[in-house]
């Protein structure tokens, strides 16, 4: 059996919901709070394989069987591990790394590599309490650090000097430049920082793995990082995430700031759960790390023009990790500020009032819907509504796709066409249906749910009481299930034809004019949907 790095089966376990695999073969119907379907590794009429979307498992209590995404895969498609993988890769748009096991040469250039950002960390530390760190100490206790904080992030100064070239001369030098701290120049290795207040990066493990510099003298660029390194990628690092793990844990939620101060800041003001991007945006590996620490997730920008675009960006990126159990909010810090500024001044509280007053991703993707487009033109609303689609399509979770379409269809209604529903208020009622009727499209809508979602606006009309236990006249398969419910919509549609076209005759037979054309145009209609309701029974 191939061997894959465990971060990458478990990023497939993360992109990947159980429900969306399994139910390529088998169909699953949610009750309660897991999904179930018959068994595909015995024979079963009835269903007692379930699938728990929250823990990725599956359990059959009928036959015992149990596993995860890659388990099914395997053993329902009777194919070896790599297969597997391979398949799932696929299906989740993500890259197979290459297989290759860590030679000794590797684990040790690793070894060699933590070494020397740890001792260069520690220089830097020594070097701030130095006369030439003076004015890097000034700066930063001014931000409001404490020993015990400036300790606790191994926060350090490198001198204007050559400080990592001179003191690790006998260290391989292309050992050295490995770890980006020094690059090699005209005259020897020269050292990457200078002047620099120094913030060491650490990865998931904590280790040192990179740093980040601010410059002191007010120069352009104000920070610079590491640029990356075998041990150091910045788009799948998160600064804090070391320290913040527990508390993300225990707070069952995670904030993102946009700054590495701001986010040193937060946790040592009660936000111990709070993490930022290095420089960069937020990316795809950003959020799918935290997703696997905590679905709940608060992201916490700017309220200037930038930070919009940032959570809008932030936004486009979680929609795919979204799952039934997700909370996901935005928060924006007004008035040019930012977290850090917002704890100086206000503290804790402060913070706390716009950390609860951020609102659901539902509400800022329609937020910024409205805001981006002329919805009160025909044209705009028509790129507003592809926009939307773009968005709500890249929800992975079926029945939360088709919650969110649902949840915007009636926003759409109720907010864009308001003229609309003022107008029709009068006419629209609740298409009649006879208990029958009513009783299958329950059974249908519980047993089918992909049939709830493609067909859940005509559905939705009759106000079915859903949860109401259904013993059907009939029983259908998929397939005619769906001919039934296509065959109601154009019953209902003629119906409704029929209506207009009475209320149009009583219009001519009170002296109207001009009303022959359209009852022309209706019976024509009618006609057509009768010939197409023939052909389906
Ligand atoms: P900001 O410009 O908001 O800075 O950049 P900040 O965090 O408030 O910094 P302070 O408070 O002035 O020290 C947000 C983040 O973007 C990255 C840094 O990680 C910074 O924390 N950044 C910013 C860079 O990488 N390079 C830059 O030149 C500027
Ligand atoms: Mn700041």
């Amino acid at each position: 059996m191939a061997k894959y790095d465990n971060n990458f089966t478990d990023q497939l376990r993360e992109r990947l919901s159980i429900v969306d695999v399994v139910s390529r073969r088998v169909p699953l119907v949610k009750k309660g709070q897991n999904y179930w379907g018959c068994c595909p590794f015995h024979n079963e009429k009835t269903p007692s394989f379930s699938v728990s979307e929250e823990k990725g498992f599956y359990h059959c209590f009928g036959c015992g069987k149990h596993g995860d995404i890659i388990s099914f895969t395997m053993e329902s498609e009777h194919v070896d591990f790599k297969t597997a993988i391979t398949e799932l890769a696929d299906m989740a748009g993500l890259k197979l790394p290459e297989y290759k096991p860590k030679s000794a040469e590797q684990i040790e250039a690793e070894e060699t590599y933590i070494t020397i950002t740890a001792a260069a960390a520690k220089l830097y530390s020594e070097k701030l309490f130095t006369p030439d760190g003076a004015h890097a100490l000034e700066y930063i206790r001014g931000r409001g650090f404490s020993d015990e904080m400036i300790k606790k992030y191994g926060i350090g100064y490198a001198p204007k000097n050559n400080l990592i070239s001179n003191k690790f001369v006998n260290t391989k030098q292309d050992k050295l430049i490995a770890t980006g701290l020094v690059r090699r120049g005209e005259y020897g290795l020269y050292d990457f920082f200078r002047d620099k207040l120094m913030f060491p990066i650490f990865n998931a493990r904590g280790q040192i793995v990179a740093f980040s510099g601010r410059s002191l003298d007010g120069s352009e660029p104000k920070y610079i990082n590491t640029t990356d390194t075998e041990m150091f990628h910045k788009r799948q690092t998160l600064f804090g995430f070391n320290f913040a793990r527990e508390n993300i844990h225990r707070a069952n939620r995670a904030i993102i700031v946009e700054g590495q101060i701001d986010a040193i800041q937060m946790q040592c003001n009660g936000f111990g759960e709070t993490v930022a991007p290095l420089g960069t945006a937020l990316t795809e590996d950003h959020i799918a790390i935290l997703c696997k620490a905590n679905r709940n997730i608060i992201f916490c920008f700017d309220g200037d023009g930038a930070g919009q675009k940032a959570a809008a960006r932030a936004c486009g990126i979680i929609l795919p990790f979204l799952r039934d159990n997700s909370d996901v909010r935005f928060a924006f810090v007004t008035g040019g500020k930012d977290p850090d500024e917002i704890l100086r001044k206000g503290g804790k509280k402060d913070m706390e009032k716009i950390i609860n007053s951020s609102i659901p991703l539902v509400d800022f993707l329609w937020q910024i819907t409205n805001k981006n487009y002329l919805i009160n033109t025909p044209s705009g609303k028509v790129q507003a509504e592809k926009f939307l689609k773009s968005q709500i399509d890249k929800i992975t979770d079926k029945l939360l796709r088709a919650e969110y379409e649902r949840e915007y269809n009636n926003r759409k209604f109720n907010e864009w066409h308001k003229w609309k529903k003022q107008k029709e208020t009068v006419h629209i009622e609740v298409p009649e249906i006879d208990n029958i009727i009513r009783n299958t499209l329950i059974y249908i809508v519980n047993k089918y749910p992909e049939i709830a979602e493609r067909y859940g606006d005509f559905i939705s009309k009759f106000n079915l009481d859903l949860d109401a236990n259904i013993k059907p006249e009939f029983e259908f398969d998929l397939k005619s299930a769906e001919k039934y419910i296509i065959s109601l919509k154009i019953q209902k549609y003629i119906e409704s034809l029929e209506k207009q076209k009475r209320d149009l005759t009583m219009r001519g037979l009170s002296g109207e004019n001009n009303v022959n054309d359209e009852i022309r145009r209706i019976d024509d209609e009618i006609n057509r949907m009768r010939e197409k309701f023939e052909l389906l029974v």
